[in-house]
């Protein structure tokens, strides 16, 4: 009779498909109101002799029931978790995203890699209006009103609005000046930007990017601007044995003043960097004129640094091979899609400029 009652109840327990029907069949087995617990009820009605017994094997079908019911439970939560497991699997060699449409100007990334190199160097980016007036783009750099060197420039005046003549910025040396006017020493920033000058054909657009450096503190000398350059470069262009060349050259803003000269071979009429004895101009540079300083409210006797600049498209185009200057501003998605970068690479140190 027992017997039989346990087969039922065991196959209850392997026919139950979740937790919630084996907890039915446990309440209908085990349960206040259970067959097994009816059972064990109805032992006071019997003789010492055969309650014993009838107790000894109920107890032992409780003990086997129950064990059941806790194997069924632990194989339930097993599929359980199997299952949620497969469900929930993810393939992580799968890209990240699925790949971007759009894409980084040229601009926008060589503007990120020099952020990202300079930044290592411990330089901060600092930003200046497009829209200046003549003190921070000229007066306060050392032009002295009439100077020749305003000439050259280029530049593109506002119309007149009150006293103060405005214009573009033609170089992004303004943003020197408002920086060493709002901050003390000792001063350490890059400031990437957008310039202007009157001039269009193959190497000169209106509008051009430029990207300062500017160094201030009291024993920061020629060597450093040096060191820092060519740091720089090298990195940059991802040539550890670039060399560079520094020419004595003239800015009213700098003394002494040089230009960069890099490593370059051209022949075959193709451009490679490197030291291969021939040489390529890529910026200007040279130790902050003490007129500079002493017009930003800085102690010339005691403060000096460097300061640098050099065109953004000037070194993009040399380092991804783009020929043409004026295609950078010429909104082809064509080009876009050629020359531009996926959003996802952000430059770095760490993981590398270009990937
Ligand atoms: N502002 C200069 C230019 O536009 C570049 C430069 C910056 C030179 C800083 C020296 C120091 O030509």
């Amino acid at each position: 009779m027992l017997d039989a009652l346990k087969d039922e109840l065991l196959s209850q327990v392997n026919a139950a498909s979740d937790l919630a029907a084996l907890e039915e069949v446990r309440v209908t087995a085990l349960g206040k109101k259970g067959r097994i617990t009816g059972f064990m009820k109805e032992l006071g009605g019997l003789s010492p002799d055969e309650r014993r017994e009838r107790g000894q094997q109920l107890n032992a079908l409780k003990d086997e029931i129950a064990a059941a019911i806790d194997a069924r439970k632990a194989d339930l939560a097993r599929a359980h978790l199997e299952a949620r497991l497969k469900a929930e699997r993810i393939d992580v060699t799968l890209p990240v995203r699925p790949e971007t449409e759009g894409r980084i100007h040229p601009i926008s990334q060589t503007i990120d890699e020099m952020v990202a190199i300079f930044a290592e160097m411990g330089f901060s980016v600092a930003e200046g209006p497009d829209v200046e007036d003549d003190f921070h783009n000229f007066t306060a750099l050392n032009f002295p009103p009439g100077h020749p060197a305003r000439d050259m420039h280029d530049t593109f005046y506002l119309p007149d609005a009150g006293d103060k003549k405005m214009l573009l910025r033609t170089h992004t040396s303004p943003v020197q000046v408002r920086t060493m006017l709002n901050k003390k020493p000792p001063i350490r920033v890059i400031a990437p930007g957008r310039t202007y000058r009157s001039d269009y054909d193959m190497t000169h657009t209106p509008m051009f990017h430029q990207i300062e450096g500017l160094v201030i503190d009291e024993a920061t000398n020629m060597g450093h601007l040096k060191g820092c350059l060519v740091e720089f470069c090298r990195a940059f262009f991802d040539v550890d044995d670039l060399p560079l060349r520094f020419r004595p050259s003239f800015f009213p803003f700098t003394e002494p003043s040089a230009e960069v000269d890099i490593g370059c071979s051209r022949k075959g009429g193709e451009l490679k960097l490197g030291n291969y004895g021939d040489w390529l101009e890529i910026l200007g540079c040279g130790m902050v004129h003490p007129n500079v300083l002493e017009a930003c409210g800085i102690d010339s006797t005691k403060y000096q640094g460097f300061a640098f600049g050099m065109g953004i498209e000037r070194v993009a185009m040399l380092k991804y091979g783009i020929p043409d200057l004026r295609t950078f501003f010429e909104a082809d998605l064509r080009w876009l899609k050629h020359y531009g970068f996926v959003p996802l690479d952000v430059p770095s140190m760490a993981q590398g400029l270009t990937r």
